[in-house]
């Protein structure tokens, strides 16, 4: 019995979760699992009545699930900061979710902005390390708010934390057996502090991978990389900032935020999956939002239980409704409703 989590959140966040739940069910029945969901209402609506965004309490309280689903974080009414901090990172730093997983997969290629790319051409991985870097929120003013002022950031890498992050990605390349090769995208020409540290530890643990092939890019040049010969890359780590930057890239050539996915993931402990496109609030409570980033997130969540048969169920289904009926993957174009989606994920599965 799987005890789940459900954070809906802000915006279409709610919309998309309830399609992702509706596959949920039919996945449980056909492949006879059973499970649990509780919901949580942590988002800006909650933050407006209760000025809280999430409690140490509530960490506590999540801890006792297998696993957390979780729509959008992000209310255009909250300074912006607030929720994203104050939920979303809170749960990846507090559970320790140290690992961003990101999937970029081109499931037609009707929907790719690159010229001439295939499915077979769009087909990698970033590891995002997801509890350092730049997030860790470490800084501080000088002389705010005068001519003089400085605001400084700081990244913040420990060996520990880049080391787990690398072995992560080494061992994931290895267990996902395509091209064995698994890329560092740092910028050791300038930030020579950090990414001195990443580019040793990552050659250090190489050594123990004499299967997996690896190599070095400039994050600038990686952006370009991806665009121009996407067929290159197999898995790809890097820190928090510049995972963040280059799987939005990465989305927009997989086909856009309304399919893109993405998984928390504390291999130790509860992990957390997710669209990664956002609360999309013009969209709210008009049925258009693509819910297939959740539905593909929801794929990613049954994988990382065990429920493989569940998992590449739903891909194959995704694949056939992205292949053979939707128009567009954009909200309001895709030539079905949100719920008219999901409920061709559930057909196509039956
Ligand atoms: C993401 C998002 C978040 C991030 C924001 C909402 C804090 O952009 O999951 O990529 O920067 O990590
Ligand atoms: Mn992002």
């Amino acid at each position: 019995m799987y005890k789940i989590a459900v954070i809906p959140g802000d915006g279409t966040g709610p919309e998309v979760i309830r399609e992702g739940l509706k596959v949920l069910d039919k996945v449980s029945k056909k492949f006879n699992f059973s499970y649990q969901t509780k919901t949580f209402p942590f988002g800006g609506s909650y933050y407006l009545k209760t000025n809280k965004t999430l409690t140490d309490e509530d960490i506590q309280e999540l801890k006792k699930y297998h696993a957390i689903y979780l729509g959008a974080i992000g209310d255009p009414r909250v300074k912006p900061g607030i929720l994203e901090k104050g939920i979303l990172l809170k749960l990846r730093f507090d559970l320790d979710q140290y690992i961003n997983l990101r999937p970029v997969r081109l499931y037609s290629e009707k929907f790719c902005p690159l010229k001439d790319k295939k499915p077979e051409d769009i087909d990698f991985v970033v590891v995002r390390e997801n509890t350092e870097g730049l997030y860790k929120g470490l800084g501080e003013f000088q002389n705010k708010s005068t001519p003089q002022e400085v605001a400084l950031q700081i990244s913040y890498n420990s060996r520990k934390g880049v080391e787990r992050c690398i072995r992560f990605a080494f061992e994931y390349c290895k267990k996902r057996n395509k091209k064995k090769k698994l890329t560092l995208c740092g910028k050791t020409n300038v930030l020579t502090y950090a990414w001195d540290l990443w580019e040793r530890t990552f050659y250090e643990v190489a050594k123990e991978y004499p299967d997996i092939q690896t190599e070095y890019t400039h994050v600038d040049a990686c952006c370009m990389w991806m665009v121009k010969n996407p067929e290159n890359f197999d898995v790809i780590v890097t820190d928090n900032m510049f995972g963040d930057i280059i799987t939005d890239l990465g989305a927009i050539i997989q086909g856009g935020m309304g399919i893109a996915a993405g998984a928390n993931i504390n291999p130790e402990g509860i992990s957390m999956f997710e669209p990664i496109g956002g609360s999309a609030p013009k969209y709210t409570g008009k049925n258009v939002i693509n819910p297939l980033a959740a539905i593909c997130a929801l794929a990613m969540m049954l994988e990382n239980l065990g429920e493989s048969a569940s998992a590449t169920a739903i891909e194959g289904a995704v694949i056939k409704v992205v292949r053979e009926k939707l128009i567009s993957l954009s909200a309001g174009k895709m030539g079905y409703s949100t719920s008219e989606v999901g409920d061709l994920i559930c057909e196509f599965i039956s």
